[in-house]
């Protein structure tokens, strides 16, 4: 199957899988509305599908990484409503839609994020009946770990305490890999765990996964200063209003896409053991020339 349509597949299965996550709770609706609407709300689903294809190149089936996988997704869109909020980057628009706080309020969307946090670690273990008691503690303690003070969570307060701060390379880098890196190598592990991978197929995805996250939020910062508002679906210039510390704005531009060229050249190297590597290689080379 070419990677295109394998891609278009995992989207379809998870936009399906995300779809059936939460039943209406009538007492609850605007709770559960505001929950999905951020959910829902498109987004690339660049984990998810991580946490599927990983599954499936260490031998294992994709659909039993299900559960792990939405998992992932509601703890990454609980952080970018969280993340937008006017105490946090204050931005007005994630997914193309009105951030959640501009739509329900502040108060329904911080109970929206701690819904969608606390609701993955359910479906995580709900959903994931293929797999053993053991490989299902095993995601929760990875996804726990990657989402919490010692991953993205951390790495969030970091940036924040960053606001308006000339900070070195190596203490930069430190955050991107804490608050966008900690997911993304989460999204392998998950799907190594339910796929009974190896220590080595572990050890390459991980590598793998490193260099991918830190391009992909090197990219991130690149796309805040040249991108557009409607492909992007969020705001352009957010960084700079936020005095935020960026790659762009210690390195430059041109030293940021070099960087993304060779992290990416990193990450498909990493790949060299796998025989079926080629949807991840075209993964890595896709993202590093996202517009959005
Ligand atoms: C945005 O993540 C936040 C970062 C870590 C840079 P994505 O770019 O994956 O956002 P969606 O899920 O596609 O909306
Ligand atoms: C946020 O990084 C990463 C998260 C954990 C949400 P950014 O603040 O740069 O993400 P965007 O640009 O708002 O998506
Ligand atoms: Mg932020
Ligand atoms: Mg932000
Ligand atoms: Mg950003």
């Amino acid at each position: 199957m070419n990677t295109t349509v394998m891609m278009q597949e995992y989207r379809q299965q998870v936009e399906q899988a995300l779809r059936g996550c939460f039943r209406q709770e009538p007492e609850r609706a605007s709770l559960y509305d505001a929950m999905r609407y951020s959910l829902l709300a498109g987004g690339k689903r660049i984990r998810p599908v991580l946490v599927l294809e990983a599954c499936r190149v260490c031998g294992g089936r994709p659909e039993d990484a299900m559960g792990f996988a939405c998992a992932l997704e509601m703890i990454h869109t609980y952080s970018l409503i969280h993340d937008d909020l006017p105490c946090m980057d204050d931005d007005d628009l994630r997914r193309g839609k009105p951030t959640n706080h501009k739509v329900f309020g502040e108060a329904t969307a911080v109970l929206a994020g701690d819904g969608l946090l606390t609701a993955a670690f359910e479906v995580m273990v709900r959903d994931s009946a293929a797999l053993s008691p053991a490989q299902v503690a095993e995601g929760v303690l990875c996804l726990s770990r990657a989402a919490g003070p010692g991953g993205m969570v951390g790495g969030q307060a970091l940036d924040l305490a960053a606001e308006g701060c000339d900070l070195k390379l190596p203490d930069l880098q430190e955050i991107h890999s804490l608050k966008t890196g900690a997911l993304i190598r989460a999204a392998v592990e998950l799907g190594a765990i339910a796929a009974g991978a190896s220590q080595e197929q572990r050890q390459a995805l991980d590598r793998y996964a490193d260099k991918i996250g830190l391009a992909f939020q090197i990219q991130d910062d690149i796309l805040d200063v040249v991108g557009e508002d409607a492909l992007l679906g969020k705001p352009v210039g957010s960084d700079r209003a936020g005095e935020k510390s960026t790659f762009v704005r210690l390195k430059g531009l041109d030293s940021c896409r070099e960087l993304v060229r060779r992290l990416t050249e990193q990450a498909v190297e990493a790949l060299a053991s796998f025989e079926e590597g080629e949807f991840l290689t075209r993964l890595a080379w896709d993202l590093s020339g996202r517009e959005m």
